[in-house]
C-alpha cells in the first residue's frame, strides 16, 4: 500500500452467521479523510495479507469507518485472519478510501442489487440516498435470513420500507426476479450491483437482455469468490522502453514473471478486481482474466490486468 493510515478497531460486532462488522477509527484520534459511498480501503492483515473491503457506514461519519467481512473458509485466508485474530482493539494498517464504485447522486431512480456480503458498498450508497431523500429501492439476496448481512439494521432504518430480502431458502414468492425488479431501461434509472461472480454475471446478462446501457450498470465484483482460474500457457512480454523480452511460463502470472526479472508492477489485491496493477498494451491480444475493467474497455485490446490476465498472441508488448 502507498500512503498507510493506522486505525484502531473500535468496536467488533456479529452482522449475520458469518459476518463479523469492524467500526475503524484513526489510532491517533484524528479525523479520517472522507469517502464517497463505494469507496474500498485496503486493509495490511496479519501474516502479510491485503484485502479489499467496502466501507458500509453513512460517509458523513468521517470519524471512523465501518467494514463488514464474511467468514470464508475457502478464501486464501484474509477473511479467516480478520475474523480469528483481529479483536477489538488492534490496530491496523489501511489505505486510504478509493473509490472504483461511484454513486450517481443525481438518478432519478438507483436500483441497488446486493449478492450476500455484496451488501457491504450498497448500503452506504442507500444511507447516503436516503440522506438525500432519493428514490431508491435496496435488494438483498442471501442463503438464508440468518446469513443476509446487516438485515436487523436495514430493518430498522429510517429506508426499511426501501429495502427487500430474498433468500434461497424462502417461500418461491419472495425469490428475486431479476426481469422484473430490473424493468425496462429508462434515461437516469441507474443499476447497481456488488455480489459474488455468478450473481454479478446473472444480473448484467439479464440487464443486457433487457437493453439496459453500460452507462448505467454499475458493479462491483465481491472477491470472496474464486477468481477465474488460470488456464496453461506460455508467452512472451516485451517491455517497450528497454526493449526486454521476459517469458511468462503457465505457471507465474505477467506481474510475477516481470517481478522475477526484477521489474516491480504494483500491486495489491492479485486477483483482477482492484486496478492497481493496470498496465497499457501497445501491441498483441489480449486474454482478459480480470473483472476490473468493463465489456468495453476489455474489447478495445489496448490495456490490462497483469496480476491475472494473460495473452492470446505469443508476445504482447507493455508500455513499461
Ligand atoms: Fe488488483 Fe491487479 S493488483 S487488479
Amino acid at each position: 500500500m502507498s500512503a498507510v493510515l493506522a486505525v484502531r478497531v473500535a468496536r467488533k460486532t456479529v452482522e449475520a452467521e458469518g459476518v463479523a462488522g469492524f467500526r475503524l477509527v484513526a489510532a491517533d484520534g484524528a479525523r479520517l479523510p472522507p469517502f464517497a459511498p463505494g469507496a474500498h480501503i485496503d486493509v495490511a492483515l496479519p501474516g502479510g495479507l491485503v484485502r479489499q473491503y467496502s466501507l458500509c457506514n453513512l460517509p458523513s461519519q468521517d470519524e471512523h469507518y465501518e467494514i463488514g467481512v464474511l467468514r470464508d473458509t475457502a478464501s486464501r485466508g484474509g477473511s479467516l485472519a480478520m475474523h480469528d485474530a483481529v479483536h477489538e482493539g488492534a490496530v491496523l494498517n489501511i489505505s486510504p478510501p478509493r473509490n472504483h464504485f461511484p454513486l450517481d447522486e443525481g438518478a432519478t431512480h438507483s436500483l441497488l442489487l446486493a449478492g450476500g456480503i455484496g451488501v457491504t458498498p450498497l448500503l452506504s450508497m442507500a444511507q447516503r440516498l436516503a440522506a438525500l431523500g432519493a428514490d431508491f429501492s435496496l435488494h438483498c439476496c442471501s442463503r438464508t435470513a440468518a446469513r443476509a448481512p446487516y438485515r436487523r439494521r436495514l430493518q430498522g432504518s429510517a429506508f426499511a420500507a426501501k429495502v427487500f430480502f430474498h433468500h434461497d431458502d424462502g417461500p418461491p414468492a419472495q425469490r428475486l426476479d431479476l426481469a422484473a425488479t430490473l424493468g425496462q431501461p429508462a434515461p437516469g434509472k441507474h443499476l447497481y450491483v456488488c455480489g459474488p461472480q455468478g450473481f454479478l454475471e446473472a444480473v448484467r446478462a439479464t440487464a443486457r437482455e433487457l437493453q439496459w446501457a453500460e452507462a448505467q450498470v454499475h458493479f462491483e465484483y465481491f472477491a470472496g469468490a474464486a477468481t477465474p482460474a488460470a488456464e496453461p500457457g506460455d508467452f512472451e512480454v516485451e517491455l517497450r522502453n528497454s526493449g526486454r523480452v521476459v517469458r511468462v511460463p503457465a505457471s507465474l502470472s505477467v506481474v510475477d514473471a516481470l517481478a522475477a526479472e526484477g521489474v516491480a508492477i504494483p500491486v495489491s489485491c492479485a486477483q483482477g478486481v482492484c486496478g492497481t496493477c493496470l498496465t497499457r498494451v501497445l501491441c498483441g491480444d489480449i486474454d482478459h482474466r480480470d473483472l476490473y475493467l468493463t465489456p468495453a474497455e476489455q474489447a478495445a485490446n489496448d490495456q490490462f490486468l497483469p496480476c491475472c490476465s494473460r495473452a492470446r498472441s505469443a508476445r504482447l508488448v507493455l508500455d513499461l
